[in-house]
């Protein structure tokens, strides 16, 4: 294909999941970290999860990975259950699974080496990928050599060089600096409007949620439910412009209201203005 080469299949990557709970842990200390969570993602939509810390975000992306089987519901991909890994469902996390001794090409061509790609072919794929995420002229590069940004371009070419149904990420830009991580943002909407896969993306950053997502998903603390699913109004191509914004700043504090929000509902005593608490010692 010439030009823009066709990287996913935007009318596949629908996600159903209807009263869906996830159980952790064995005998006595098992718990529910996901209650009877109903959702359903259009392929192509880009949802963020946000919600409070232990609140069974990982542990529900984790559910769509593959890689943890709910004990109860229906967690569809395309109309098919999802009953392990698979390339198509690829997962980036915080902190990068590269090969330290294969270079960045290598790393991403290694998805399309297990999957039985010739040399050639499988260099061809990789170097088009790491074009796409900005990457083109570091392809020889180790991950020891790239910046904490490239790493996670890296490992997001990684995953999309299997042509994915689903993105899957979790707090993926979490451990970098802010201005990387604006880049970052901006760099994955730009990459999402040319690919047009399914993402899902976790993250506890109202901000990166906000600017990201067609939808927000909160949750409640745990055991994680759904609170509410916001829609997210603003126009496409985003710029950071929309921070400003009136509409940004009420989206913002209705999130933040809802975070607050007790597993029983109560709501929680307001924050001093610094966030800094009571200063009271936990
Ligand atoms: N393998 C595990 N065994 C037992 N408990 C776990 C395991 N993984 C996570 N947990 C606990 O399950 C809850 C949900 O975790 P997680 O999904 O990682 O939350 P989040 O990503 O929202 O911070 C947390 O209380 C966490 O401590
Ligand atoms: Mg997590």
């Amino acid at each position: 294909m010439s030009g823009r080469e066709r990287l996913a299949r935007p009318e596949l990557g629908r996600i159903e999941a209807q009263d869906v709970s996830i159980r952790l842990g064995r005998g006595a200390q098992a718990f529910e970290a996901v209650q009877e969570v109903s959702f359903s993602i259009e392929p192509g939509e880009l949802v963020c999860v946000i919600g409070p810390s232990g609140c069974g975000k990982s542990t529900l992306l984790g559910a769509l990975a593959g890689h943890i089987a709910p004990a109860s519901g229906k967690l569809h991909v395309d109309g098919a259950p999802v009953t392990g890994p698979h390339p198509d469902r690829g997962i980036v996390f915080q902190h990068h699974t590269l090969f330290p001794w294969k270079t960045a090409r290598d790393n991403v061509a290694f998805g399309p080496k297990m999957r039985g790609v010739a040399k050639g072919e499988r260099r061809r794929q990789a170097d088009a990928i790491l074009d796409l995420v900005g990457l083109a002229d570091f392809a020889g590069r180790y991950p020891k050599q790239l910046s904490g940004g490239m790493q996670q371009r890296v490992e997001i070419a990684r995953v999309l060089v299997n042509k994915p149904r689903l993105l899957l990420m979790d707090e993926p830009f979490g451990a970098l600096d802010a201005l990387t991580r604006m880049m970052m943002q901006e760099l994955l909407l730009d990459i999402w409007t040319r690919v047009r896969t399914t993402i899902v993306f976790v993250t506890h950053d109202i901000d990166e949620a906000l600017f990201l997502a067609d939808r927000i998903i909160v949750m409640s603390p745990r055991p994680g439910r759904i609170l509410e699913e916001i829609p997210v109004p603003f126009k496409r191509p985003r710029s950071t412009d929309i921070v400003a914004s009136q509409e940004f700043g009420r989206l913002k504090h209705h999130c933040l209201e809802l975070l607050r929000v007790r597993p029983d509902g109560v709501p929680l005593p307001r924050l001093s203005p610094l966030g800094l608490g009571t200063g009271d010692s936990e």
